[in-house]
């Protein structure tokens, strides 16, 4: 029988996405009416969805079985009351290995202190900077989920000892877990560079405020292309100040895009980078969508549910 899929996405995300869904629908032997726009919502049988997208209002899908969101943090989603339906966060094997390329090129560009020659005066010959090995140093990753636990075995490959952290604990055999308010603070000790890859919580805003940055190692980098109000920007630009902290870079901000006159634009030790870290890949998401409708269609569980109790 034919199903109904509303896209309600952007129109450009539409114009990538079609041709690659059609396809992937046809070979996953599913009969699918895509379609943009419905005058029948009670007819509709999933949604892909993203929350800049048109529909606004979930109620008059009362028989929607998923709603598949195209964005990995659904701190948005959630704050839509109407939309009650199952909620897929998008978890992109696309997107996990663009996000391994920016935290590796930013732990690199920490742990080799590359900014300080980029800032350099002529005549400027310090070297006595010359970095330590990889071995020698430690990342944390606040966040050791889909795109955390990647990032952190990319980073070990290169040398680095890796550690992590999250609210159930993990075993594995690269980064070495924590979990619990004794696991953050070991985390922080022991982190030379710390990267903040957790959802934005009611749990998690803040959990880098002037308490964790004075448990943090002297000199300590951080790396955030999570979410902005992971930080307490205040505290974030004391600890820069004060020497507590190394450097920053920051990808994403509670404010977006950051306002002109935001003091991370200017701040010596920081480097904003315009929420780039990853995004979406068309072609790899898309066959995340497929397998999802395709588990609604044959009975099986839907794979990467959010859970509202918890916020991701
Ligand atoms: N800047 C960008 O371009 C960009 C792109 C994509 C995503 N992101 C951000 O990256 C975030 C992570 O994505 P993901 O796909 O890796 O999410 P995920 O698979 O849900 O992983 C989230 C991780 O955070 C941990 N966590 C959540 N709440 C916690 C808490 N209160 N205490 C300790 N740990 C906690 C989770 O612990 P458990 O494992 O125990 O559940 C999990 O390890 C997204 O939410 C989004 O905000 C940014």
């Amino acid at each position: 029988m034919t199903k109904t899929v509303l896209f309600s996405a952007p129109e450009v995300s539409w114009h990538a996405y079609k041709p690659y869904l059609g396809d992937l629908f046809d070979k996953a032997g599913l009969q699918i009416n895509l379609v943009l726009e419905t005058q029948a919502p009670k007819d509709v049988d999933y949604i892909i969805y993203a929350p800049n997208g048109p529909v606004k209002n979930f109620a008059p899908f009362s028989n929607v079985k998923l709603v598949q969101s195209l964005w990995a943090g659904v701190e948005t989603a959630l704050k839509n009351k109407s939309l009650t339906q199952p909620l897929a966060r998008m978890v992109d094997p696309g997107m996990r290995e663009g996000m391994a390329d920016y935290v590796l090129g930013h732990v690199m560009r920490h742990h080799l202190g590359t900014a300080k020659f980029e800032t350099a005066k002529a005549g400027e010959w310090r070297n006595e900077l010359a970095p330590p090995l990889a071995r020698a140093r430690t990342v944390g990753i606040l966040g050791v989920g889909s795109l955390g636990m990647y990032c952190g075995h990319a980073i070990a490959k290169q040398g680095f000892n890796v550690v992590g952290w999250s609210r159930s604990l993990k075993s594995d055999d690269v980064v070495k877990c924590y979990a619990g308010t004794d696991g953050l603070r070991d985390v922080l000790r022991q982190s030379d560079i710390l990267v903040l890859l957790l959802p934005d919580t009611p749990e998690t805003t803040d959990i880098i405020n002037t308490n964790s940055i004075a448990q943090m190692k002297h000199g300590a980098a951080i790396i955030n292309p999570g979410r902005g109000p992971l930080i307490d920007d205040a505290a974030l630009l004391a600890g820069l100040d004060s020497g507590i902290l190394s450097g920053a870079t920051l990808d994403v901000f509670r404010v977006e895009p950051l306002p002109e006159n935001d003091p991370y634009w200017t701040h010596p030790k920081v480097l904003v980078t315009p929420h780039i870290a990853s995004e979406t890949r068309i072609e790899t998401a898309a066959t995340v969508v497929i397998e999802n409708i395709k588990r609604g269609e044959t009975g099986k569980p839907f794979l990467h549910l959010v859970d509202r109790e918890v916020g991701y």
